[in-house]
């Protein structure tokens, strides 16, 4: 469906160039965005097809790709300065996260700080470089988290991955405390099982995505635009007094398990 509810905004997504990513920059775009900064590791889909830019511009919105690895914190930096070619972020969707193919109780010390680096590292920095620029810009915008239903609640099979975005979770409510004041408010997106190549190839997961399918209210696994559309809402200003929430996109598996 395509709205108005995102007129005026810049949008930027990190992990942009494939799964949720994608569709939340493609869907900011179909939501009417002004402009929507794609950044990922690399332009290209993990799941083939043409990169997000090109999908967006086949909208008629202005676009732009920039590389950022979210762990590094310069080059967040300088993504989010990007933005500024379109007029500065108000939107800033930190979606980039990876999951492990060892996770659970023996996750390696390497392994545990290989995802932290991303999972959380890059979603400080993501929050971090939005803020400074809304400040300066005096936006009063919104920072979108990508959290998880594996956030709210935990998995032996995701140790590591859980502990990261419980953490995430507790970030947004950190920040939406510390920035409230300033007009901006941040939010954590926590999806259920979604349809993505993070979900077909993470072991453990891919195998349990039927049994999560089938005690699913709606029995069915979410699709990447679902979440587009969630994140459209907490970026837009429909959702002007949400701030400090996670909100669950799990088609009501949550609160059934
Ligand atoms: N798929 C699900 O069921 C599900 C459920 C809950 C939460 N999530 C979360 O949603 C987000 C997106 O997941 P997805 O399923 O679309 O995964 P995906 O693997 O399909 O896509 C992730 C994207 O992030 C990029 N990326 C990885 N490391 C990066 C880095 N260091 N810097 C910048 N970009 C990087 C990848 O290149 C890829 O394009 C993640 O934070 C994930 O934890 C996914």
């Amino acid at each position: 469906m395509n709205t108005n509810i995102l007129q005026n905004k810049v949008v930027v997504v990190t992990g942009g160039s494939s799964g949720i990513g994608r569709a939340i920059a493609i869907n900011a775009a179909r939501h009417g965005a002004k402009a929507v900064v794609v950044s990922d590791i690399s332009p290209d889909p993990r799941e083939g097809g043409v990169p997000t830019t090109d999908e967006i511009k086949a909208l008629g919105v202005a676009t732009t790709f920039v590389k950022a690895d979210v762990s590094k914190k310069e080059e967040v930096d300088a993504l989010v300065e990007a933005a500024s070619e379109f007029g500065g972020v108000d939107v800033m969707v930190a979606n980039a996260g990876i999951s492990l193919k060892a996770d659970g109780p023996d996750v390696s010390a390497d392994d545990f700080r290989k995802l932290l680096a991303v999972n959380l590292d890059g979603t400080l920095f993501s929050a971090q470089a939005a803020a400074r620029q809304m400040k300066a810009n005096g936006k009063k915008g919104s920072i979108v988290l990508m959290a998880s239903m594996g956030g709210l609640s935990g998995a032996g099979i995701t140790v590591a991955y859980s502990t990261s975005k419980g953490g995430v979770v507790l970030m947004a409510k950190s920040l939406a405390d510390a920035l409230g004041p300033d007009g901006i408010r941040v939010n954590a997106v926590a999806p259920g099982t979604i349809d993505t190549h993070l979900l077909r190839t993470a072991p453990g997961i891919a195998e349990a995505a039927e049994g999560f399918r089938l005690r699913t209210p709606l029995r069915r696994l979410g699709q990447p635009s679902e979440i587009g559309d969630a994140v459209a809402f907490l970026g837009s200003d429909l959702s002007s007094y949400v701030t400090g929430t996670a909100l669950l996109v799990d088609g009501g598996l949550l609160a059934v398990i």
